[in-house]
């Protein structure tokens, strides 16, 4: 793996929904500014230890941390004094089911701006450009912003919702299978967008799309039954897979 600057570091994390135990002793480097992809089985645990890093998980009951930490640019993100919201500005994520709110395109990337207070027009008019360029989208929007988001193509909306969270200046962008609900040209435009996001912002990516992976990721992580089985570069983990149980998967013998 190219090492750069680390941007979460997960230390023998454990994690339960009541008495079912998920995720098992997961330790993991995810580096800044690349891709890093989850690929595994269904139920493996992939969504959980991605909400794991914005703690949306804390809104199921009864689901909670048994063990080790979570170090996003050397906080500890378990602490009790972090702010939340905080916390879920600098960690964005991006759904599989795109999910823009009952509002003008435009309205949808100022939402969590004017949330935090930021009203003035020209500023906004500023950051909702920059946002939906960002997303690959503005040229697409520029004439009807204030159009409403359900116009948009299913790909399009996707990428409003990326325009909404990098609105929101974040370190750090969480995606859980955002392509599932796509085809596959409006695929093809996220995978390209992620190449440049990635150049700004740390992106990890859920995909049960093997081929997904190997086209836009850096790193893979291969979990099964709630375990990091095994973690590298993409290349080396889909060419070269250390263990058997990786082979198996890649090479499609079980998912
Ligand atoms: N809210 C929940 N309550 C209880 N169990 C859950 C919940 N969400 C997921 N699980 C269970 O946790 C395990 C991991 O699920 P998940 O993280 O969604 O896996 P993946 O994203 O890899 O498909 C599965 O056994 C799943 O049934
Ligand atoms: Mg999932």
């Amino acid at each position: 793996m190219v090492k750069t600057s680390t941007a979460i570091q997960i230390n023998n994390l454990s994690f339960a929904y009541g008495a079912k135990q998920v995720l098992h002793d997961v330790s993991l480097e995810i580096p800044a500014r690349q891709v890093t992809a989850f690929i595994g089985p269904s139920g493996c645990g992939k969504s959980t230890l991605l909400r794991c890093f914005n703690r949306i998980n804390d809104r199921i009951p009864g689901a909670k941390l048994t063990a080790g930490s979570i170090l996003v640019h050397d906080i500890d993100i378990n602490r009790t004094d972090i702010d939340l919201q905080e916390l879920r500005r600098r960690i964005g994520m991006v759904f599989q089911k795109y999910n823009p709110f009952a509002k003008s395109i435009y309205d949808n990337v100022a939402f969590s701006l004017r949330a935090a207070g930021r009203t003035k027009r020209s500023v906004l008019d500023g950051i909702v450009e920059n946002a939906l360029k960002n997303a690959a989208l503005w040229d697409e929007v520029k004439s009807r912003l204030h159009a409403s988001a359900f116009g948009l193509s299913g790909g399009q909306q996707q990428r409003l919702c990326i325009a909404r969270a990098i609105a929101n200046q974040p370190e750090i962008l969480l995606m859980d299978e955002p392509c599932a609900a796509l085809d596959p040209l409006a695929t093809l435009k996220i995978e390209e967008l992620l190449s440049e996001l990635k150049k700004q912002y740390t992106i990890i990516i859920v995909t049960h799309n093997l081929a997904q992976a190997t086209r836009c990721s850096d790193n893979t992580a291969f979990m099964y039954l709630g375990k990091v089985i095994e973690y590298g570069s993409t290349m080396q983990l889909f060419e070269n897979p250390k263990e058997p149980q990786t082979e198996a998967y890649v090479t499609g013998k079980f998912g």
